[in-house]
């Protein structure tokens, strides 16, 4: 399901989020599903983000390659609360415009599927991500568009 006021709102709280303290006291208590990670999430940052942010190297001092790694976060803590995906300083640079130089994945790499985009969006919001969006995210895996496709 594609919630275009979501996303939109994340649009322009992006370059607010980008600076916004990551942990904030009253966030409601919000338990991300383990099993949704290992079966949606992570074959996503493995493919796009995991080339940068995992063993080899350790960009912004971020791995995304463990659900632990993940809440960690990088070398601005925290890069999201569970249930707080509008201050999420991940799904900020993963929505980004891609003219946008914070843009993650860099705009030279393959670009993250809207249906990517919304899953992890989903995810960290605390809701279970509804089965046909997780087909259309992984789905995008095996047919990237072409990177102008993705840049338009
Ligand atoms: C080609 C390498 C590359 C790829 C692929 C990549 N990143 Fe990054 N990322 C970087 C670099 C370099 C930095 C550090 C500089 C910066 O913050 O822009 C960074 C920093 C970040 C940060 C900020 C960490 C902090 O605490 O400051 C986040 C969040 C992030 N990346 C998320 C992602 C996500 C999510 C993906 C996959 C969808 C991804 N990145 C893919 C290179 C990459």
């Amino acid at each position: 399901m594609i919630r275009p006021a979501g996303i939109a709102c994340l649009a322009l709280a992006a370059a607010a989020a980008l600076s916004a303290p990551p942990a904030r006291k009253d966030a409601p208590k919000v338990t991300l599903s383990r099993s949704d990670f290992s079966a949606v999430i992570a074959p996503i940052l493995d493919a796009r983000c995991v080339s940068c942010h995992g063993p080899k190297k350790v960009k912004g001092k971020l791995r995304l390659d463990s659900l632990d790694a993940v809440m960690k976060g990088g070398k601005n803590g925290p890069s999201f609360v569970p249930g707080r995906p509008d201050t999420s300083m991940l799904l900020a640079r993963v929505f980004l415009h891609p003219g946008a130089g914070d843009l993650m994945p860099p705009k030279e790499e393959k670009q993250l599927t809207d249906a990517q985009k919304e899953v992890l969006y989903t995810w960290i919001e605390g809701r279970p991500i509804p089965a046909a969006l997780a087909k259309s995210a992984k789905d995008g895996l095996k047919a990237q568009p072409a990177k102008d496709d993705a840049n338009r």
